[in-house]
């Protein structure tokens, strides 16, 4: 099917908004990542999701409200530590799994008796969702396993052809996404950072629990957990812990002597030097959240270079740090934890 791409004006949100109700399939940014919409309540729509991404349907996906009112509608028996979550942070990017309506078909959850629930925190989202009039299940707009979009341009790269319709709105201002919080016990367990970071939940509702897949206070990922994710196509080396920096320029030199063209997803502070080494660069920025919002269009612009190495060291697991970490974990065909030598 031929793809609209349409610019985020009120009647082509509506128009998009039609088209999720007729059962098609729109994607939209939301403050996180861009999101692959289709009605979260008719299961013929939401099947059309798993083929355009070729997503197995084992994974199962996030329902998007416009607004907590919605909530009833995919969930009950929302407990009070999961109401105070809701309240202290939606819209936003915190995702609450929770037991889930008979209503939701089960595609959406993959069979399991919770569903994933959040409203996202962006103006073409929101109104997307409000003209629609129905939950939106939604997963990053990108081939299944493919690193996440964060632009119209990522999606179009993807998904074209595939899909009714995007909606351009932009670069979305977060960049990695949401968290997934499972409340049913107690405390409560990340299963997914992101967005709403650990230090936010627990100023609310006290200490949770870390992502099974880290360990130790320093939340280093733990070997032989690893299923790659969010890859771009070069090989990425994750370098982390204490030597990270050598590390990295080590493995830079290698790989330029065993002749492979290098690209670095690079801290503002590196960049001048990783360049004169010869790599491609792609600057990060300076802080955290400059990181999480550049570093899926960064691996996606050093595939474009035609590199056939991405290199890019930790930046630690306070606040965003942690989900860069993740996704870095994640899309590495190698990690490189100087700590081990320790
Ligand atoms: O920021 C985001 O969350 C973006 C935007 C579009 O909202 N969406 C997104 O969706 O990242 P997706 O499908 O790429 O990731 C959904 C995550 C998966 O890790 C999935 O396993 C988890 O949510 N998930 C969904 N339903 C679940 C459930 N019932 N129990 C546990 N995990 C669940
Ligand atoms: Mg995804």
């Amino acid at each position: 099917m031929p793809t609209q791409l349409l610019s985020a004006t009120p009647e082509n949100i509506a128009q998009a908004a039609a088209i999720i109700r007729r059962g098609g399939l729109v994607a939209f940014p939301t403050e996180t990542v861009y999101g692959l919409g289709a009605n979260a309540l008719d299961a013929d729509a939401v099947a059309g999701i798993f083929t355009a991404k070729e997503r197995p349907s084992h994974d199962p996906l996030i329902v998007h409200l416009s607004g907590l009112d919605q909530l009833p509608r995919v969930a009950r028996a929302v407990s009070p530590v999961a109401q105070t979550l809701a309240e202290a942070f939606w819209p936003g990017p915190l995702t609450l799994v929770l037991p889930k309506q008979p209503a939701v078909p089960v595609l959406v959850t993959s069979g399991l008796d919770t569903v994933a629930v959040r409203v996202p925190d962006h103006p073409v989202a929101q109104a997307l969702l409000q003209a629609a009039g129905v939950p939106i299940a939604a997963p990053s707009a990108n081939r299944f396993g493919h690193t996440s979009p964060t632009t119209a341009q990522h999606v179009w790269h993807d998904l074209h052809d595939r899909i009714d319709a995007i909606l351009d709105g932009g670069p979305t201002p977060i960049g990695v996404e949401s968290t997934v919080l499972d409340v049913s016990s107690t405390p409560p367990r990340i299963l997914r950072p992101g967005g709403v970071t650990a230090e936010m939940l627990a100023a609310v509702i006290g200490p949770v629990v870390l992502p099974r897949d880290f360990v130790g206070d320093q939340g280093l990922p733990s070997p032989g957990l690893l299923e790659t994710h969010y890859a771009p196509r070069a090989d990425l080396i994750f370098c982390l812990g204490p030597d990270a920096a050598e590390a990295l320029a080590a493995e830079l030199s290698a790989a330029q002597t065993a002749g492979r063209r290098v690209g670095v997803l690079a801290m503002d502070e590196d960049a001048n030097k990783l360049t004169q080494a010869g790599a491609v660069v792609y600057p990060l920025g300076a802080d955290l959240s400059s990181v999480a919002r550049r570093l899926y269009a960064g691996m996606r612009w050093l595939d474009e270079q035609g590199v056939d190495v991405i290199l890019c060291r930790d930046s630690g697991a306070s606040g965003l740090g942690l989900a860069i970490r993740d996704r870095l974990t994640r899309a590495a065909a190698r990690l490189m934890n100087t700590e081990e030598t320790h």
